[in-house]
């Protein structure tokens, strides 16, 4: 009995020591570790969750139909320059375009001065914008043709600056211009405003301790991996700034997320869903509700079909509605600087296209449009293709071109993907879009086509026919009338 008590006893003691030291355990581990993540995770669910909901709410009725102000929510590198200069430009004149800085927005909803706000800022600039009465539109790019295109355009422009001696004089000189300017830069327009800077100071650094080191200097054969020279693509994709700018940078930016969002939380709200990637679903949905309400949704890679869609849906409601407008309204308000996309894709050079005062809204037409298209397009891509050539020259051996890209390690190229599931899952939802749209395109413009030679004909025959229906109906008038007096005649005979 006794011994058996001792050793119940102890077996307690063994017992309480291990429930103690496992609770204990639960305890260190509740406080420390998956507390602290739970709750962020639940946090981070909460809020956007939250914020999913109020987006997911507003609807805009009559998509397909352009409203007084044409939103170009330019995801940058997806081919945007083009459009806003080749179409946009073409349709509105300078004083239709809304003043550049969103800040100093100041709308009247009952009478927009405005009519064009061509951007890069995101979605949740519809919170400054009178929105029942706004239309979107955007051009969606396969997201690893998007990642390549702004590591190298943030090297490009950046390897224009090489030609000064060092980045205190960059800088210096830099200030001489925005205040010539009147604060106006491309450095001030996101996200070039980071990336640039970003890719200069790397550039800067690296020709220095090229310097340092002396010739001969060893570079290697891959642009895309040329430390001597520049950033390694496999670096700047998996750099902090890169995760905030770059990647799912298209989702962010329909989604009213970015780095450059107008919405208070964002930050926390791209924060949560980098360190929660399974919490990115939310964001995606409100993406790709948007994109079911805008007006239009491009394809970079399809390009032709998109300009021609452009063309057909965005450009034949705008020239109805300015030959509208311009019979009521004359008023032309103050106006702040106008927007200048070339120093948004390009640098410094001075707007050149608009000042050709070219037909505009009034008498043109969509064909007439998709002609102009085609020449300013041609022209555009040459400078654009001439000024690249020069910039790349200052960061020579490394070379960005197709047959470079091609040699990119199937590896690079996952992570890429993998970086930016939201933007790839978008991509495929927008060409699904663009497909249904572009065949109810074609059919509607078949259709009209046919109603056209309908309705000709029809106007053909009209008068035809109506004279006949006016003779046949006077002819029975006339008839009843007689007969009607004939009976009463017959009637009174017979009294
Ligand atoms: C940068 O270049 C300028 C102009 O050549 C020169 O005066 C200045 O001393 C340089 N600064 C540094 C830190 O090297
Ligand atoms: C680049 O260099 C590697 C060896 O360093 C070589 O195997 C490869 O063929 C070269 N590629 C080209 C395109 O020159
Ligand atoms: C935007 O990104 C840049 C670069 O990562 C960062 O310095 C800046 O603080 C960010 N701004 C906001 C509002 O998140
Ligand atoms: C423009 O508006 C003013 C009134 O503000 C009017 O007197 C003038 O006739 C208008 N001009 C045209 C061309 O409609
Ligand atoms: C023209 O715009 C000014 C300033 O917004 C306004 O005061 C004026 O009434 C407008 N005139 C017409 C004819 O719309
Ligand atoms: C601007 O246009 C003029 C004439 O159309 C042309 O001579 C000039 O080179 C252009 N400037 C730029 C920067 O494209
Ligand atoms: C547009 O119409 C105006 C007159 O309303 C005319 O002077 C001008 O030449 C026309 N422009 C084009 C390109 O047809
Ligand atoms: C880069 O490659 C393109 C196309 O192959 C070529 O035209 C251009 O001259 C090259 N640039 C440099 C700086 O080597």
């Amino acid at each position: 009995m006794f011994r058996f008590e001792i050793e119940d006893m102890r077996l307690c003691e063994w017992r309480m020591g291990h429930v103690m030291r496992f609770a204990l355990l639960l305890m260190l581990l509740a406080l420390v570790y998956p507390s602290t993540d739970a709750q962020d995770f639940e946090h981070c669910k909460n809020s956007i969750k939250q914020w999913a909901s109020t987006s997911l709410q507003s609807d805009t009725k009559d998509g397909h139909i352009l409203k007084d102000l044409l939103f170009f929510l330019h995801v940058p590198r997806t081919g945007g320059r083009t459009y806003f200069h080749c179409f946009l430009k073409k349709l509105y004149s300078g004083d239709l375009e809304c003043p550049r800085s969103y800040d100093k927005l100041r709308f009247d909803p009952q009478r927009p001065d405005c009519r064009l706000m061509a951007t890069h800022d995101d979605y949740s600039l519809m919170s400054k914008l009178p929105g029942e009465q706004t239309s979107v539109v955007t051009i969606l790019r396969d997201p690893v043709e998007r990642v390549f295109s702004t590591y190298e355009f943030s090297i490009e422009v950046a390897a224009r600056f090489l030609v000064h001696p060092n980045l205190t004089s960059v800088i210096k000189m830099s200030n001489r211009i925005r205040s010539k300017n009147g604060g106006i830069s491309t450095l001030e327009i996101w996200p070039w405003k980071y990336l640039v800077p970003w890719m200069r100071e790397d550039l800067f650094s690296r020709r220095d301790a090229r310097r340092r080191k002396g010739s001969p200097y060893f570079y290697g054969n891959d642009s895309y991996d040329m430390e001597g020279v520049a950033m390694p693509l496999h670096d700047y994709i998996h750099h902090p700034i890169a995760l905030d700018i770059v990647h799912n940078g298209a989702t962010f930016q329909v989604a009213g997320l970015t780095n450059n969002s107008n919405l208070r939380g964002a930050h926390e709200l791209r924060q949560c869903v980098i360190t929660h990637p399974i919490l990115g679903k939310y964001v995606l949905e409100v993406a790709k509700k948007r994109l079911d309400d805008m007006l239009y949704v491009g394809i970079t890679e399809d390009h032709r079909e998109s300009a021609t869609m452009f063309a057909n849906v965005v450009g034949a409601q705008v020239i109805s509605q300015l030959m509208a407008s311009t019979v009521t309204s004359n008023n032309t308000t103050e106006q702040g600087p106008p927007f200048s996309d070339s120093s948004i894709d390009a640098t410094d050079d001075p707007d050149n296209s608009s000042s050709t005062d070219e037909a505009k809204g009034e008498n043109m037409t969509v064909g007439k449009l998709m002609e102009t298209y085609e020449t300013c397009i041609s022209s555009l891509r040459l400078s654009q293709s001439r000024r690249r050539t020069a910039s790349l020259k200052k960061i020579s051996p490394a070379n960005f071109t197709k047959e470079a890209r091609r040699r990119v390690p199937d590896n690079a190229i996952k992570e890429i993907i993998s970086l930016n599931n939201l933007d790839m899952e978008l991509y495929k939802y927008a060409k699904q879009i663009f497909q249904k749209k572009h065949q109810n395109m074609e059919q509607n413009l078949h259709g009209s086509l046919k109603d056209e030679k309908d309705h000709m004909m029809l106007t053909n025959i009209t008068p035809a026919w109506t004279a006949v229906y006016f003779f046949s109906f006077i002819f029975l008038v006339l008839f009843v009338c007689f007969f009607k007096s004939a009976k009463r005649r017959i009637s009174k005979i017979k009294i």
